[in-house]
This record gives C-alpha cells, sequence and structure tokens, in this order.
C-alpha cells in the first residue's frame, strides 16, 4: 500500500519527511541498510549478507507498494535517507492476514531525535487503515532503545525465544516478541501532531 507522505519538525530543529519508499529510493535503501547493520548488531543481517542489487530492491518496493497490508517507508533528513521501516502484512493466508509484522532501521546519527516514533505512528495508522487488527515484532534482549521505543508505543510482550540469534562471536541474544492490538492502540499517540 502507498502511505501519504508527512512532515514534521525534529526535537532537533530540522524537518522529517516520511513517504512511502519508491523506485529511486532503491539505492540508498541499500546503502542505508548496510551501514545500520555496521551501526547494530540488533539488525537480523550482518553489513555483508545485504547483498541486494538495484533491480532486486526495486522488485521488493514493487511488492509493498501492490501488497494491501504492507508497506514500507522510508524517512528523509535535509534530503538524506535516515530511516527504513516496514510492515509485512500476511495477505496470502485468510488465517493469518489481520497480522503484520514490523521492523525498522534508523541511522545512528539519528537516534533519539523521535524518528523511530514518528514512523512507528504512522505506520500504525497505516495498518488500522488497511484493516489489520494486530501488528507484531521481535526485538533482542538488550536492544534498551527499541525496547523503550516499542513499549512507549503500546506494544506489549508476549514471550521470549531463547537463543534467537547467535553472533560470530558465538554471543546468544534471546528474542522478546511483542504485540499491538490496534483496537487498544493508544488514540492519543495517533492523532498527537507532533507525529
Ligand atoms: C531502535 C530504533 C529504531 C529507535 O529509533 P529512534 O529514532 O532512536 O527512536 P526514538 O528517538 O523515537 O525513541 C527512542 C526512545 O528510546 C529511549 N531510549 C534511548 N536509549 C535508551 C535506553 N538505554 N534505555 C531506555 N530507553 C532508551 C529514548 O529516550 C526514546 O524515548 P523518548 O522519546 O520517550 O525519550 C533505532 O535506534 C535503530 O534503528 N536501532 C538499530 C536497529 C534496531 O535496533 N532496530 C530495531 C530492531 S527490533
Amino acid at each position: 500500500m502507498r502511505v501519504a507522505r508527512r512532515e514534521s519538525i525534529l526535537k532537533d530543529g530540522r524537518r522529517l519527511v516520511i513517504r512511502s519508499a519508491d523506485r529511486v529510493d532503491a539505492l540508498d535503501m541499500i546503502d542505508c541498510l548496510k551501514q545500520v547493520a555496521t551501526e547494530s548488531t540488533f539488525l537480523l543481517s550482518y553489513p555483508d549478507e545485504i547483498t541486494y542489487t538495484e533491480s532486486e530492491e526495486i522488485s521488493i518496493i514493487d511488492r509493498f507498494l501492490n501488497a494491501p497490508t504492507s508497506a514500507m517507508l522510508v524517512a528523509f533528513v535535509d534530503n538524506r535517507l535516515v530511516a527504513i521501516s516496514s510492515i509485512m502484512g500476511q495477505s496470502r493466508r485468510r488465517k493469518m492476514c489481520h497480522r503484520a509484522e514490523l521492523g525498522i532501521s534508523v541511522l545512528r546519527d539519528y537516534w533519539g531525535l523521535g524518528i523511530g516514533a514518528r514512523i512507528l505512528a504512522t505506520l500504525i495508522e497505516a495498518a488500522k487503515n488497511a484493516g489489520l487488527e494486530q501488528i507484531e515484532l521481535g526485538v533482542f534482549t538488550g536492544n534498551k532503545r527499541a525496547l523503550a521505543l516499542y513499549r512507549k508505543m503500546g506494544f506489549v510482550e508476549t514471550g521470549l525465544v531463547p537463543q534467537a540469534a547467535k553472533l560470530d562471536d558465538g554471543t546468544y541474544y534471546d528474542e522478546h516478541r511483542m504485540v499491538l492490538m490496534l483496537d487498544r492502540a493508544i488514540e492519543d499517540v495517533l492523532i498527537n501532531p507532533e507525529y
């Protein structure tokens, strides 16, 4: 699905633009994902595993634009692509099509400015409009910033997958599973003009 473009002012006074990812964004999106994977061990992939070509990324963007319960957003500060986030609905199986899985990546230099919260608020609203009933996600133990953000947006923990990720150095991360039931989403978060 395509989500309406949004502009807002960040905590540091800069302008944030959030919109659906389009074909022209493909190369910048690959660079952004690689950089976040370098800056954080909490993503699913190592940087060397992000090997999409521009045309593969374009196919992914097209799939998100055409799927009724999926959306891929990109966020820009000073015309730089600084964040990517998506909800992926399970539209092929009728028993599962009320659910979507969320992911988000923000470049480290832009953490703590409220970008994550504004992107999530945009996706939550889009998910509701698309008729989704719940958004789910996984977050690795130790990712305090992400846990704080998700709790603030109303997500609750549903369980823990032990040793969900094994790093190259042998360290394990457990994974918190979280869910946001959309009929219980915090309305004032969604209508706050700041978001
Ligand atoms: C997790 C991530 C998406 C957050 O994005 P962000 O733009 O920094 O998020 P926001 O600024 O909107 O909010 C972060 C919140 O966490 C809080 N926070 C930051 N560090 C924290 C810590 N150590 N403990 C608790 N809370 C913390 C911030 O204070 C902020 O809350 P506030 O606005 O109420 O003050 C971003 O850091 C990121 O992309 N990280 C790397 C990839 C990743 O982990 N993705 C998520 C995988 S599940």
